[in-house]
C-alpha cells in the first residue's frame, strides 16, 4: 500500500484472506444501489466531502481498531474521505480507481466430485459475472471467460490441468469477453455452438453433441431465447452451466436487439428452452453466467439444484402464454454499451477500446 492508496489486488487479498478491513462506500446512494461492494457499509457522502463539509463522516461508526478502505466511483471523492479519517488518527486509504477498477475484482468458489471432476466458479464480484473452470484429469475447458488470461491459466496451473478447450454460453451483451483471447493465447480449441453468428473462426458444435475432456463428458445443449446461439453445458450428470437462459433467481432476458415482435418470438424460445432444461435429471446442479446480488468472498458457489428452482421460481410453472405476457412485462432497465459489446463480442476483438469505461455498472440480465 502507498501511504494513501490502496489497489484492487491488494484489497482483494485482503479479502480473501478474511483480514480485518472496514469499507466504507462514500457514493451517492444511487450509484450504490447499481453496484457495489458486499462487505462494505454505506454513507451518502459525496456532494458534502465535495463541498467542504467533513461531518458527514462523522455519522458512521466508524472502528479505529482494523484499517479502513474509502470507496467511490473513480478515486477522488474517497480520497478525500480517507484523509479526513486520517486526520482524525484512523489507519485509512483509498481505492485506487474506485468502483470502475474494483469491477475487475475477481474470487473463487469450487465444487470437487467423488469422479474427480473439478468445477473453479471465477467470479467478478462488483457485477455478478460468473465464468467457469471445469478440469478432469489432467485436462480443462473455461466457459465465459471475463477476466484476463492469466487467471485461468494460474488456476489450470494450480490443479494440474491443460486448458483444452475453451467456449462462451453466447454472445454477451452486458461484458466484454475474454474467451477468444484466452484461446488465442494458449492455442486451445475455441468451441462455439453450431449456429453462433460471430466474425472468428471456431470449432463448432452441433446441438446435443457430447464432448470430451479429461474423463468427463460435456453435453451441449442449444438453448435460445435470451439469444439466438445460446446454450447449455451439462457436465456429466452433475451440473448445467446455462449462461444468461437460467439464473438461480430468474430467467434470461429476451429482449435485447428485438423489436416487440421478435421479443415475443424469443420469449416462446425461452420457454421452450427452459422446458428442455427441466425435463433434465432434479439433482443437476444450476450453475448460471450472472447473479443479481453482490458477491461476497466467502467462497460459497453460487447455484442451485434444478429440483429447488423448479419449486422456487414460478415463472419455471407458468403456460407459454402465460410466460410470455409476464416475461414481457418485467423487463429491467436496458444494459449501458449492450450494442458495442455485443459487437466487440461478435468480432472478438476490443482492440482500441477502454474496457473499464465499457463495462461499469451493475448487470442488468434476469428477469424474475
Ligand atoms: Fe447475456
Amino acid at each position: 500500500m502507498d501511504e494513501k492508496k490502496i489497489s484492487v489486488k491488494q484489497l482483494q487479498e485482503m479479502l480473501n484472506k478474511s483480514q480485518d478491513v472496514f469499507i466504507l462506500d462514500v457514493r451517492p446512494t444511487d450509484q450504490r444501489e447499481e453496484w457495489r461492494i458486499a462487505e462494505s457499509t454505506h454513507v451518502d457522502a459525496y456532494k458534502r466531502l465535495n463541498s467542504g463539509d467533513n461531518s458527514v463522516l462523522n455519522e458512521v461508526n466508524i472502528p479505529h481498531s482494523v484499517p479502513v478502505v474509502t470507496v467511490c466511483a473513480v478515486g477522488r471523492t474517497s480520497l478525500i474521505a480517507s484523509e479526513v479519517l486520517r486526520e482524525k488518527g484512523i489507519e485509512a486509504y483509498s481505492l485506487d480507481g474506485g468502483m470502475k477498477a474494483w469491477n475487475y475484482a475477481w474470487n473463487k468458489a469450487e465444487i470437487n466430485f467423488q469422479s474427480g471432476l473439478k468445477i473453479i466458479q471465477v467470479r467478478r464480484p462488483a457485477k455478478g459475472v460468473l465464468s467457469y473452470i471445469v478440469g478432469s484429469a489432467n485436462e480443462a475447458i473455461v466457459v465465459d471467460a471475463a477476466l484476463e488470461p492469466e487467471v485461468y491459466q494460474q488456476l489450470a496451473k494450480e490443479n494440474g490441468w491443460k486448458i483444452k478447450y475453451v467456449t462462451d454460453t453466447h454472445i454477451h451483451a452486458d461484458y466484454v469477453s475474454r474467451t477468444k483471447e484466452l484461446a488465442s493465447v494458449i492455442g486451445s480449441q475455441h468451441l462455439m455452438i453450431n449456429n453462433a453468428t460471430v466474425e472468428y473462426s471456431f470449432r463448432p458444435v452441433a446441438d446435443q453433441e457430447v464432448i470430451c475432456v479429461g474423463n468427463s463428458k460435456l453435453q451441449f445443449f442449444n438453448t435460445p431465447g435470451h439469444t439466438l446461439e445460446s446454450m447449455t453445458v451439462k457436465v456429466d450428470d452433475v451440473a448445467i452451466i446455462t449462461g444468461d437462459t437460467l439464473f438461480i433467481d430468474g430467467i434470461g432476458r429476451p429482449d435485447l436487439k428485438a423489436n416487440e415482435g421478435e421479443a415475443i418470438i424469443k420469449s416462446k424460445q425461452l420457454h421452450h428452452s427452459l422446458s428442455i432444461l427441466l425435463s433434465l435429471s432434479d439433482s443437476l446442479l444450476v450453475l448460471p453466467a450472472h447473479t443479481s446480488k453482490t458477491v461476497s468472498f466467502d467462497g460459497k458457489l453460487i447455484g442451485e439444484s434444478l429440483a429447488v428452482l423448479k419449486d422456487k421460481l414460478d415463472l419455471l410453472k407458468l403456460s407459454e402464454k402465460e410466460f410470455v405476457k409476464h416475461t414481457l412485462s418485467r423487463i429491467p432497465p436496458t444494459p449501458p454499451n449492450y450494442l458495442t459489446i455485443a459487437t466487440l463480442n461478435r468480432k472478438g476483438s476490443y482492440e482500441g477500446q477502454q474496457l473499464a469505461d465499457l463495462e461499469a455498472g451493475g448487470n442488468h440480465c434476469a428477469i424474475a
